[in-house]
């Protein structure tokens, strides 16, 4: 028999720390959507003003420059990266830069689906980040700002060089509104409403450079773009995507959502509210694992430590010393266990991650929330260690 240890006296108030997607922001409720124009067409002006409302919201709290295009685009981050991808590479020889399951799998695109042949791929396991040092940004570049599975992002764009031939295309959607990104030195930039802000999946968010509307309207792939894709008609850039006009037909119930989640943040006091309260919430997490030594942060750098998709390893010796199998099931029981209580959804490592935790700090969390979380998960862990030591 193993002794439970007592349940703690406080639970989070909202057990939401899933890497999306993402809690609502606070004191969200369906009400926030009665004024959805649903039922009329997004091309009518009461639509398309709330699609124009959306992309001049996100210039404002964003900061993106004024002469950077911002489009809604079909498929979530999903559909704004691969829109790039398809419609910008093949001009030149390109580097990919990947450190976990997401960035890998845009070079599984370009590799296997575009079947470029001129790609130099910088890698690094879980944990790390490449070399950025030997990257040659005279060529394309793609990247992920923040590792959603690894916790692992890059501290700042110090490593892209201002003066550049190639087109930098970065998948920014566990970053954006949490960390800032550096325009000058990102041609692409692609997210999804439901991370940071607590939106909503399906749109994603496609933002262009002057030199990438360049590379648009210079460079026609080889290969044949779906309508979905297509950015340019007869030689010219499709301008109504960048004011409102999506390709196809966008959920106005999503657009009403994340133009909620955008006064919200307006509210608060934009970006920099946005990035101490994500900031806030990884201090939580951080003091806690430097207090507790059976967990560590996956990021080795701690430069390079995620604000928004925290990932914890058990480091635990009971737990290190079992193999790659043990260790994930103890991970697994510990999350299992706290879903079970109700005080913490979805918090277990991404499927091809390293086995461990991986608890959500972007903006919409609430700190005291995290504080609450921390004697559960003591609990848990000590509850897991317990049952360990009995069937040892
Ligand atoms: C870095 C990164 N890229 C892409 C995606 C896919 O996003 P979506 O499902 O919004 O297309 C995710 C989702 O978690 C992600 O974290």
């Amino acid at each position: 028999m193993t002794t439970l240890a007592s349940t703690p006296a406080v639970r989070p108030a909202n057990p939401n720390f899933s890497s999306g997607p993402c809690a609502k922001r606070p004191g969200w409720s369906l009400e926030a959507l009665k004024a959805a124009p649903l039922g009329r067409s997004h091309r009518a002006k009461i639509g398309k003003t709330r699609l124009e409302q959306a992309i001049e919201l996100t210039r404002e709290i964003l900061q993106v420059p004024a002469d950077y295009r911002i489009g809604i685009v079909p498929a979530s981050d999903t559909g704004a990266v691969e829109m790039a991808l398809w419609s910008l590479l093949g001009e030149r020889g390109v580097d990919m830069v990947a450190w976990e399951s997401f960035g890998s799998g845009w070079v599984t695109d370009v590799v296997k689906q575009l079947t470029l042949t001129d790609v130099r791929i910088f890698d690094a396991a879980y944990g790390t980040l490449p070399d950025l040092s030997a990257v040659d940004f005279d060529r394309d570049v793609v990247f992920t700002w923040n590792g959603t599975t690894s916790g692992v992002r890059v501290p700042n764009g110090d490593f892209i060089p201002a003066a550049r031939q190639g087109l930098t295309i970065c998948d920014a959607t566990s970053a954006a509104f949490a960390q800032r990104l550096d325009f000058a030195k990102l041609d692409v930039v692609t997210f999804s409403w439901q991370k940071v802000l607590g939106g909503e999946g399906a749109h994603g968010m496609l933002i262009l450079s002057p030199r990438a509307v360049e590379r648009l309207l210079s460079y026609k792939p080889a290969w044949p773009l779906p309508k979905i894709f297509r950015l340019t008609s007869g030689g010219k850039l499709i301008e109504g995507i960048f004011k409102g006009e999506t390709i196809n037909t966008p959920s106005m119930l999503c657009v009403e959502d994340y133009l909620d989640a955008l006064k919200w943040a307006k509210s608060i006091g934009g970006l920099n509210a946005l990035i101490a309260r994500a900031d806030a919430n990884f201090a939580v997490l951080d003091r806690f694992t430097k207090q507790n030594g059976w967990l560590a942060n996956l990021a080795v750098d701690p430069a390079t430590r995620s604000n928004t998709s925290v990932c914890l390893s058990i480091v635990d010796p009971d737990v290190t010393a079992l193999d790659a199998d043990g260790q994930a099931a103890f991970a697994k029981a510990v999350a299992a266990a706290l879903e079970k209580e109700g005080v913490a959804y979805d918090i277990g490592a991404y499927r091809d991650a390293p086995p461990g935790l991986r608890i959500w700090c972007g903006a919409t969390v609430e700190t005291s929330d995290l504080e609450a979380l921390l004697p559960w998960l003591e609990w848990a862990f000590a509850n897991q260690k317990s049952a360990l030591k009995a069937a040892a």
